[in-house]
């Protein structure tokens, strides 16, 4: 069946540092969301993009996605995002309308993730999984530390995890549609990403492998590496 993926591209960027909101800020030319937007179109299953726009910033966010037109078989549709990511994924679901049973959740930060990344986790989850989310293997070593007792002091380390068992995990994050949904409208701690609500139903969650490229644009460096990995593509 069809594939929807709702792309939260609400934030505004902080750790980027002063500027427009992080997905408005362009790579190579084109703001970082167009990007993000295509990649999800770029898989022939995807027939519908929800784009979570800043709040103040739907009408910017529509006239853009006009300027840049996608492939004939994909929908766009534009809502108002939250205060958290979390609320704002859950805007995009709330506007979904039915007919997708397989729903994908990308982040407009991760803008250079390949199609074959984003066809991995849609396969993954027609082949019957729940919740699929792309990951890599950590370049390095984990410490869990308790808080510092003075803002930049020593943090004392409690525990270094494993490091040959922890994934990094990216997005798209690929969901049965009505686990999801069920997870948003359930789970109210503060998550970093979607699966780890589904893990709080006691669903299970898989990986696939994610890519290099899929990496998040975060903070400036970020946006030096994701120039140079366009401008390779684009030799
Ligand atoms: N996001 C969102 N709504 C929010 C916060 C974040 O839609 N209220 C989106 C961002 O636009 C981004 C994705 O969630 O595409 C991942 O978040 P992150 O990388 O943390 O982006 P920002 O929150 O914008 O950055 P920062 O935390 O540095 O402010
Ligand atoms: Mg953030």
């Amino acid at each position: 069946g069809p594939v929807a993926a709702v792309i939260p591209a609400a934030g505004r960027g902080v750790r980027l540092g002063p500027g427009a909101p992080k997905a408005l800020r362009t790579l190579g030319g084109t703001p970082m969301l167009v990007h993000a937007v295509r990649a999800m179109a770029a898989s022939r299953a995807v027939s519908l993009v929800v784009v979570v726009a800043p709040p103040d910033g739907t009408a910017e966010v529509k006239s853009l996605l006009d300027a840049h037109p996608l492939p004939e078989r994909t929908d766009v549709l534009v809502v108002p995002g939250g205060e958290t990511r979390q609320e704002s994924v859950g805007r995009g679901l709330d506007a979904l309308p039915p007919g997708h049973e397989i729903v994908l959740v990308h982040d407009a930060a991760r803008p250079l993730v390949p199609v074959d990344t984003v066809d991995a986790v849609i396969e993954a989850v027609r082949d019957g999984a729940v919740a699929v989310v792309p990951a890599l293997p950590l370049a390095d070593t984990v410490k869990q530390v308790e808080p510092a007792r003075t803002p930049g002091g020593p943090e004392p380390v409690l525990a270094t995890p494993d490091r040959s068992r922890l994934r990094a995990v990216q997005t798209p994050q690929g969901f049965d549609r009505a686990t999801l949904i069920h997870a948003h409208e359930t789970v109210t701690d503060d998550v970093t990403d979607d699966a780890s609500m589904v893990e709080q139903l006691g669903e299970p969650v898989v990986t696939v492998p994610g890519h290099e490229e899929a990496f998040k644009v975060t903070r400036p460096l970020d946006l030096i590496l994701a120039e140079a990995v366009l401008a390779r593509r684009r030799l």
